[in-house]
């Protein structure tokens, strides 16, 4: 457990007093009606039930709607459905199969447009490839690409047989992706030569290649061609395993039915960091996943049939899971799929983009908008922005002023903002504005959605009195929940589970004001939140430590006017190793390499010394009052107080 959230809140002034109650019109039209909350309240699994049946396709309709054996939980366990039957087919059966479902823009300009009769068609070749390859109902498939339609269509593939998939975000290194491949002993693996970004061509199946090397389980290799024709550069293919997607997949039979899978059926597993050096796969199953994802995607984004909706995260994290494949294929939604980086070829490239292709409702982090309001308001300004009717942030607290600037400069003050709170492990968003519902106040994610028990408690589990903070828990379960961490129930149980009992403990922490409104004040426990990615700090210091100069290492998370947090780096070097400068360059790049490059400490300071209790444990809390430049608390516990002005002396420098 770390410290007090109280001691720990994000530095933000909370604008308590700046409300938005919702506009007229956005209320009139809005998919979300008040008397949610009340229905729910009232019966919140009946309340569930109702949506699974009004919002799913079912082959076979539940009888039972939850069994919960805390904290295992099973929802509509007797039904069946097939996920990708309810992200197509149904739609196509509807008569919407031209409806666009992705406008896909390649960094470079190239372009395509994928329909959803496309995707019945794409999906349907793709799982007969699989089956090809050996994959059946049960295996796990791992996925290392680009931003491409193929990476949805992969996704939708292997749950149209009943694997699971574990996709790899394409930026980790290849020990990273051996790991996850590992721990799920994968059978195939999905992957592509490489992708756009920052206008040069990466390489990713060099990566994939030397991650097979330790990888034994996978048996068969699907390679997605990106790298566009007539430009340099070759993919050395191992013939027996590897296949082109472009020669392997189009020659499949044209038809691969949607067979019914068991409601609690493994949908897919998505590593995320937690507290310890080895990333946790966290189980995610078909239909209450989906009900979640479906359910929140209609009524947090109000989505409705002519909108063009645009989630810019990247398909590698649970926003591109569940806000650009589950959800928005689910409601049939028409989506904006964008290749690269925002700065590319200029800081306009999504106000382009949005301007072109007329998006109503954008969905990113709030360290994505503070990078724009540093590039100035000349690039919104210069395009027309007045198609966007609704604006969302995701993965980590917006400060007031970024929450200001978004509503004002993207938004043209007319937009509601949704700040959506939830994690990997909740599989949707549970904390957030409904449009045309709630006002809304700047900085805050406002409520637990209907249908959602949640609470701020103290350190002995009660519940703290409106206008104080505490550590946020859910109080009962909820259809999306994580089912598990891959291999390790005892992990699940301890990590969730033990710290309140009887409720899950999210990790962070929050605080709720005189109205009932919830803050949220960022993570509790060694976790660290950089430009809305989990890092665990441990795993940053294994790391560390694996550099044949280190002897110990310590990490923090330093509150970041852009990224959130940065990771400040403590380290003690072995005996007779000289602190130089270009040590300090080599070892944030060895923690590039092991853990990739979005886990590089932005500081790493030499010190003679790490602050310890009497028992050993590493004083963190005072390390981040170092970083932070704070006065020191209460430095009794420490085993040698004098340790404290040995490394600030040797730290003068941890600021920017
Ligand atoms: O600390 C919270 C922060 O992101 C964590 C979850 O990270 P991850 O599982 O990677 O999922 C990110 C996308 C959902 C949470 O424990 N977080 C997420 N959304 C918010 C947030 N913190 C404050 N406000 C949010 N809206």
């Amino acid at each position: 457990m770390g410290d007090a959230p109280e001691q720990h809140g994000i530095e933000t002034f909370q604008a308590e007093g700046l409300s938005f109650p919702p506009d007229a019109s956005t209320a009139a039209a809005a998919n979300a009606r008040a008397d949610l909350y009340e229905r729910a309240s009232a019966d919140p699994v009946a309340f569930w039930a109702e949506q699974a049946r009004e919002l799913l396709t079912w082959r076979r309709p539940f009888t039972k709607t939850l069994e919960w054996e805390l904290p295992f939980a099973k929802w509509f366990d007797d039904g069946e459905l097939n996920v990708s039957e309810n992200c197509v087919d149904r739609h196509v059966a509807a008569g919407r199969g031209d409806k666009v479902a992705f406008h896909w823009i390649g960094e470079p300009g190239d372009r395509r447009t994928v329909t959803y009769n496309d995707l019945l068609r794409e999906v349907q070749k793709t799982a007969n490839a699989l089956k090809a390859l050996g994959v059946a109902k049960g295996d796990r498939v791992a996925i290392y690409m680009p931003m491409v339609p193929e990476v949805a269509i992969a996704m939708l593939a292997c749950a149209r047989l009943g694997a699971a998939h574990s996709v790899v975000f394409s930026g980790f290194p290849a020990n990273a992706l051996a790991d996850r491949i590992n721990d799920a002993t994968a059978k195939v693996l999905i992957t592509a030569d490489g992708g756009y970004r920052k206008g040069n061509f990466f390489e990713l199946k060099p990566i994939a290649d030397e991650a097979l090397k330790s990888s034994p389980s996978v048996t068969g290799v699907l390679v997605y061609q990106r790298r566009q024709p007539g430009t340099a550069g070759t993919t050395a293919m191992q013939a027996g395993r590897d296949h082109w997607w472009h020669e392997f997949v189009p020659g499949q039979p044209a038809e691969c039915p949607a067979d019914p899978m068991p409601a609690e059926q493994l949908l897919y597993l998505l590593y995320t960091s937690g507290t310890t050096a080895k990333p946790k796969g966290i189980m995610h199953t078909s239909a209450g996943y989906l009900l979640g994802a479906t359910f929140t995607h209609r009524a947090v984004f109000d989505i409705k049939p002519d909108d063009v909706y645009w989630c810019a995260a990247d398909v590698g994290w649970v926003t591109g899971h569940s806000y650009i494949v589950y959800g928005p294929l689910s409601n049939g939604a028409t989506q904006v799929m964008y290749e690269g980086t925002p700065d590319t070829p200029a800081w306009d490239r999504w106000w382009s983009i949005v301007e072109e292709l007329k998006v109503t409702i954008l969905y990113c982090a709030p360290t994505a908008i503070r990078a724009f309001m540093r590039q100035g308001d000349e690039h919104p300004q210069g395009h027309d922005l007045s198609s966007l009717r609704l604006l969302g942030s995701v993965g980590e607290p917006i400060n007031p002023e970024a929450w200001l600037w978004y509503r004002e400069m993207i938004g043209g003050n007319r937009t509601p903002i949704v700040d959506t709170w939830w994690q990997t492990e909740t599989g949707s968003i549970l904390i957030s504005p409904l449009p045309g519902v709630t006002t809304t106040k700047p900085g805050s994610a406002t409520f637990p959605l209907p249908g959602v028990s949640a609470d701020v408690v103290d350190d002995s589990g009660a519940s703290v009195p409106l206008g104080s903070g505490g550590y946020l828990t859910l109080t009962k379960p909820w259809p999306s929940m994580l089912r598990g961490i891959w291999g390790d129930p005892e992990r699940y149980k301890e990590t969730y589970w033990s710290r309140f009992p009887g409720s899950y403990f999210a990790g962070d922490g929050a605080r709720r004001d005189a109205d009932g409104y919830y803050w949220l004040l960022g993570r509790v426990d060694d976790v660290m939140n950089v430009s809305a990615h989990r890092i665990s700090t441990i795993e940053v210091e294994s790391a560390l430590v694996d550099h044949h100069s280190v002897a110990e290492a310590a990490v923090v998370g330093k509150s970041d006017p852009l990224t959130g947090q940065a990771i400040v780096g403590f380290v003690i070097l072995k005996k007779g190793i000289d602190p130089t400068p270009a040590l300090l360059e080599e070892l944030r790049a060895h923690v590039g390499k092991n853990i990739g490059a979005i886990a590089k400490p932005k500081h790493l300071e030499f010190v003679p010394e790490l602050p310890k209790t009497r028992s050993g444990k590493i004083m963190r809390r005072l390390l981040r009052d170092i970083a932070e430049g704070r006065n020191l608390g209460d430095v009794t516990t420490l085993a040698d107080s004098s340790i404290v002005e040995v490394i600030r002396a040797a730290t003068g420098a941890a600021d920017e």
